[in-house]
């Protein structure tokens, strides 16, 4: 018997997708709002998209949170994301057995408050057993990722322990934050701007980019699956024909 359309089964999602959660600030600057009132609604949709991506059988979520670049905000936005990332690692802990979600930080976590970096410790602690994964971009550079990359297989080499001539893409994979997760085959900037802004530049080598003319506090199920759809219109030749 013919299948109907609406039933017809959906491609797997897929595995790995990377999200740039822009567009927070004009968000809040159309309706006369603080920047950090943006941020807030931009950890709502992201508690939405994280909860989303579970359901859809999405392995890994990768968000930018916070960039190397994000220092250079005022005293006050900075404060308010870092709150809002400490009030959701806070829950994350809470519901932690109920989601099961694990919990992983890609990015220079020395920059950050005690607190926050306790609360990311024991989240990536009590989640390691979890198999679907967030991987929280904090003080995250794509650049600054390479080189602390490379730093710590030079130092490897001057001790001895690593050879320079053995070093492959597959051994310097191993030194980046992202090590043993797959690289993203989807990438989704929404808010309408049209660049990489120093996101996963090693991990994006062959991820399809999917940019999207809405603002990421309005960003929900729908836009995913349209991203989704869109991604699934691709082909991908990695280079072949
Ligand atoms: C970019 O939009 C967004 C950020 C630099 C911060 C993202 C942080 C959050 C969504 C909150 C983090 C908390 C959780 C729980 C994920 P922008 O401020 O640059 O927007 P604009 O370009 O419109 O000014």
């Amino acid at each position: 018997m013919a299948i109907p359309n609406n039933e017809a089964k959906k491609p797997a999602p897929p595995c790995h997708i990377a999200i740039i959660m822009d567009g927070n600030g004009r968000w809040a600057k159309n309706r006369g709002l603080p920047r950090t009132a943006g941020h807030a609604a931009g950890a709502e949709a992201f508690r939405k998209i994280a909860n989303y991506c579970r359901t859809l059988g999405v392995q890994y979520l990768t968000v930018y949170a916070f960039s190397t670049e994000n220092w250079k905000r005022s005293q006050e936005e900075v404060a308010g994301i870092m709150k809002l990332l400490g009030a959701y690692l806070k829950e994350a802990l809470r519901d932690m057995e109920k989601n099961r979600v694990k919990f992983c930080f890609f990015g220079d976590l020395t920059r950050l408050s005690p607190e926050l970096r306790k609360l990311c410790d024991q989240a990536q602690r009590q989640s390691r057993e979890y198999d679907v994964q967030v991987n929280f971009c904090l003080n995250y550079g794509g650049r600054d990722e390479i080189v602390q990359a490379a730093r710590r297989f030079a130092q490897k080499v001057a001790a001895g322990e690593a050879e320079a001539d053995a070093l492959t893409e597959g051994v310097f994979e191993s030194y980046l934050y992202s090590a043993g997760v797959p690289d993203p085959e989807l990438i989704v900037r929404p808010s309408g701007e049209l660049r990489t802004s120093n996101f996963l530049l090693w991990q994006s080598a062959y991820s399809e980019y999917v940019f999207m003319n809405v603002l990421w506090p309005d960003f929900g199920p729908e836009e995913l699956d349209r991203a989704i759809e869109e991604y699934h219109r691709r082909s991908r030749r990695f280079g072949g024909v």
